[in-house]
């Protein structure tokens, strides 16, 4: 072999010597580049340069040259690929790592919302009175003074007024003070037979663990033919076992609101201490829960529906009232507060 052939040769080696090299020390894809284009770039290619000393060799030996250049290329081209796809690898294996996941962590528990403890009673008790047939009714927040008082029977002069601490918007317009009026709207709208009731947020001048100047009533009226007061008892017993356990007692006690006569107060036997007495019912036994009565045939009149053709009854619950018996919950500001930490515990 000539020495020109030997010495072609032997460039070869170098050039596999100085790629080897090169590649080791290329630490990302874009040296690894930089490397193939040096190899094969079309103009200042090491390997086109290559063939240019194919010129100087002897024919005979040509052949031979050309052929290690192409196995030489072959070679080239998988140690570059092998060096890409390395590097690949590594890239993708950093990548992971960095957002390694512990997979062995317990998971993170995503709370559920859940009703605030007077949604849940005040959709209770519509579900309760629902499935007895009757019907919701609703009545604005900003009311008139003869709707919250005067066709309720209590005049201007009354002293029933004072009852109810008043917050007054301006002339004859009121904040209502219980859910009565939605009972006057009802009748004014619709004719008996008559059976709602009337969720909702009242308003009274009035801040302690048990009275909030923002509070919630369920009113409940029925009106129609030969209503009596023993209707109103049962409707209101078949409550009360509802809501309370089918064990609870009741009892009615004689009072007085201006709208119904004769007028009565229901207690239910003390959910706390079953009657026996604790400082929850005051050591009676007894825990007030609603004012109830038939309906006063003034309010009847006044509304364009004859007393002497229909009766009713109606009756008027504080939901927090309910509420606090529900869950034992013992000071009525608790609800308003929105410290989630009471609020969970539902
Ligand atoms: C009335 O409001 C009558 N309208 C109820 C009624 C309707 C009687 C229909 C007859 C026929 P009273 O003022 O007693 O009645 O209020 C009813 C309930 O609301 C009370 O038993 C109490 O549970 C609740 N309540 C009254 N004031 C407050 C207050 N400031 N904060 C929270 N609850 C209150
Ligand atoms: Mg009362």
């Amino acid at each position: 072999m000539s020495q020109e052939t030997k010495a072609a040769l032997a460039s070869l080696d170098e050039l596999r010597d100085w790629t080897r090299k090169s590649l080791a020390g290329a630490s990302d894809p874009a040296a690894v580049a930089n490397i193939k284009a040096a190899l094969f770039g079309r103009k200042a290619g090491k390997v086109n340069d290559l063939m240019k000393l194919l010129a100087s060799l002897p024919n005979e030996e040509k052949k031979t040259f050309g052929q290690a250049v192409n196995t030489l290329k072959d070679e080239l081209t998988a140690m570059i690929d092998a060096a890409a796809g390395a590097l690949d690898a590594a890239a993708r294996d950093a990548a992971l790592r960095s957002r390694a996941v512990d997979i062995t962590l317990p998971g993170r528990r995503m709370h559920d919302g859940h009703p605030h403890p007077l949604t849940d009673t005040l959709e209770t008790l519509t579900g309760i009175f629902s499935r007895m047939g009757f019907h919701v009714r609703t009545g604005p927040h900003i009311e008139f003074e003869k709707y919250n008082f005067d066709l309720l029977n209590i005049a201007a002069d009354h002293p029933a007024r004072d009852m109810h601490d008043t917050f007054w918007m301006w002339d004859g317009v009121v904040l209502r003070t219980h859910t009565s009026p939605v009972q006057i709207r009802a009748m004014l709208k619709e004719k008996p037979p008559l059976r709602i009731i009337a969720p909702g947020a009242v308003f009274r001048c009035d801040h302690d663990a048990t009275h909030s100047p923002m509070f919630h009533q369920v009113e409940g009226l029925l009106v129609d033919r030969h209503v009596t007061f023993a209707d109103l008892k049962g409707t209101l017993g078949v409550f009360a076992r509802e809501c309370f356990g089918a064990a609870t007692a009741v009892r009615f006690r004689a009072s007085y609101f201006p709208f119904t006569e004769p007028s009565a107060e229901m207690d239910i036997q003390c959910v706390n201490c079953g009657g026996r007495g604790c400082n929850v019912c005051k050591q009676t036994g007894w825990l007030e829960i609603l004012g109830c009565g038939m309906v006063h045939p003034n309010v009847l009149r006044s509304c364009d529906i004859d007393p002497d053709r229909y009766t009713g009854f109606a009756f008027g619950m504080g939901v927090e009232r309910i509420t606090m018996l529900r869950f034992g919950v013992n000071d009525l500001r608790l609800f308003f507060d929105n410290d989630l930490r009471m609020l969970r515990q539902f």
